[in-house]
């Protein structure tokens, strides 16, 4: 095992105190005990958090240019006790974390969400709320989405307010400067506790539109660039599927229905979801202008999580990429077995597709596959809905642990793919492009992500010239400490 028991008490302040006061053992550190390397990343935060601390240089030159803040949200908390293990990766308590980036330095700060589901399970310290995929306790006090929001799956910034997002609850508002959690944002009053995706859309003047989830009925927000809400409105799309993520043009919403079912939504939900491949894939676009122009598209039954982004071209084709998988793997078996440090060796199943969706102006849709194995597709944010080459994906199948150990960058009008592979004692996750100061061009970006370093049990930040993406990283930030993989984050 890499991360030695006295090279973990050592690297961090808790575990010098807990050395000198003979204290109990820190959780994370008993969670790590015994298991595997890549456990690191599925190993819980300390309830605390983490305080701010410098992160250190250890290869290359920082771009002179790049400033601002990358903020993540992903669980980090998966265990209670010897025995009580989160159910499903996707019930894990929201950690945000937090590394701002200027002058050359990078600082890193990470903080536990506050929701009332967080708040009472650390009280009890024991798994109680129901999940996706927990069927939870009779006694945990459920009143309303947000008792059970684990606000942990992504963050977006909106004119300087932070917010931790979920998919069936509301955004949670947090201090953008220390991640305090302020509490549960109303978009209007009649909104309130409406849920709020964890996959926003922004526009390039800022405008936000997301969706709200609930069964068959679908909510759309358009958020205006200061963060007033401008307008919301209802859609029925006939079937309650598993709608994670979607995608938006310059003139259409796309919502897109894959043939993963729940009619009954009660928890654990994920047991009451069935796919049905019979069904296809469905794609309903809709004018964004006015609902009330809308139409249907079909497709080859393929289960998604995560879009890139979709444009229009001028004789109205629509395209949008995504990561599609044949069945909904990941959602069904929800990382338990990772969480227990079990690692059953890559599921031939949950193997995806970079795919471009082609959907004729008034006809079905069909998929141009392009053979890359991946998820987290990311685009440049300056051509959100507008025509673009290039998608950033998190790509390379680890074989010996979970993961993925590479990021590529796949040109749509080349068809051609820039990869580099850190190889197996990285786990990588999800990179953001950052547009360069004055650039113009997709290639004038950097793409910036962690990557656990399973040889130093550390969390490094990496960042990349998009131009320049098989080269490595052009300077690699390595914090005190590994913090538990996420799920998404944004840059502001
Ligand atoms: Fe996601």
């Amino acid at each position: 095992m890499t991360l030695s028991r006295r090279h973990f008490l050592t690297s961090s302040a808790a575990g010098t105190a807990v050395m000198g006061l003979g204290l109990n053992l820190p959780s994370a550190f008993a969670e790590t005990s015994g298991m595997p390397d890549w456990h690191l990343g599925y190993t819980s935060a300390p309830a605390s958090g983490f305080e701010p601390s410098a992160m250190r240089l250890v290869y290359g030159k920082v771009p002179a240019g790049l400033k601002g803040t990358l903020y993540r949200n992903g669980p980090a908390q998966f265990r209670y006790g010897a025995d009580d293990y989160a159910s499903h990766w996707f019930d894990g308590d929201g950690m945000v974390q937090r590394i701002a980036i200027a002058d050359g330095r990078a600082v890193h700060s990470g903080r536990f969400v506050q929701t009332v589901k967080h708040r009472i399970e650390q009280a009890e310290q024991k798994f109680s709320a129901p999940g996706f995929g927990t069927a939870g306790l009779m006694s945990f006090p459920v009143s309303g989405p947000d008792d059970v929001n684990a606000a942990n799956t992504s963050v977006i910034v909106i004119d300087g307010q932070l917010y931790a997002l979920w998919e069936a609850g509301s955004a949670i508002e947090m201090d953008a400067a220390t991640l305090a959690t302020k509490g549960p944002k109303a978009w209007s009053a009649d909104l309130a506790g409406m849920p709020f995706l964890a996959h926003p859309k922004r526009e390039p003047d800022g405008t936000v539109w997301n969706l709200a989830i609930s069964g068959r009925q679908v909510g759309v927000y358009q958020i205006g660039a200061g963060g007033g809400l401008k307008s919301f409105g209802m859609l029925d799309i006939g079937k309650a599927a598993y709608i994670h993520d979607w995608a938006m043009t310059e003139r259409h919403l796309i919502i897109m229905v894959q043939p993963w079912l729940n009619e009954s939504l009660r928890p654990p939900v994920v047991e009451g979801f069935e796919w049905h491949p019979e069904e296809g894939f469905k794609f309903l676009i809709v004018d964004k202008d006015d609902f009330s122009k809308r139409r249907w598209a079909q497709g080859p039954a393929r289960a998604f999580y995560h879009t890139g982004a979709a444009w229009e071209e001028a004789d109205g084709t629509i395209r949008l990429d995504a990561a599609l998988y044949k069945e909904p793997v990941l959602g069904v078996g929800g990382g338990a077995d990772e969480i227990r440090g079990i690692w059953n060796g890559p599921d031939a199943g949950f193997i995806s597709n970079l795919t471009q969706i082609v959907i004729s102006p008034s006809g079905d849709a069909r998929l141009i596959e392009t053979g890359l194995d991946g998820d987290f597709p990311q685009v440049d944010p300056r051509r959100h809905g507008l025509p673009r080459r290039l998608t950033a994906l998190v790509t390379g199948q680890a074989v010996s642990q979970p993961g993925k150990t590479a990021v590529s960058v796949h040109d749509w009008s080349s068809g051609k793919t820039s990869t580099f592979d850190f190889g197996e004692s990285r786990m990588v996750e999800e990179f953001l492009f950052v547009p360069k100061p004055g650039g113009v061009r997709e290639e004038e970006s950097w793409l910036i992500g962690p990557v656990l370093n399973l040889k130093t049990g550390t969390t490094d930040i990496c960042v990349f010239d998009v131009a320049r993406i098989s080269d490595g990283p052009v300077c690699i930030w390595r914090g005190e400490r590994a913090w538990p993989l996420g799920f998404h984050g944004t840059w502001s």
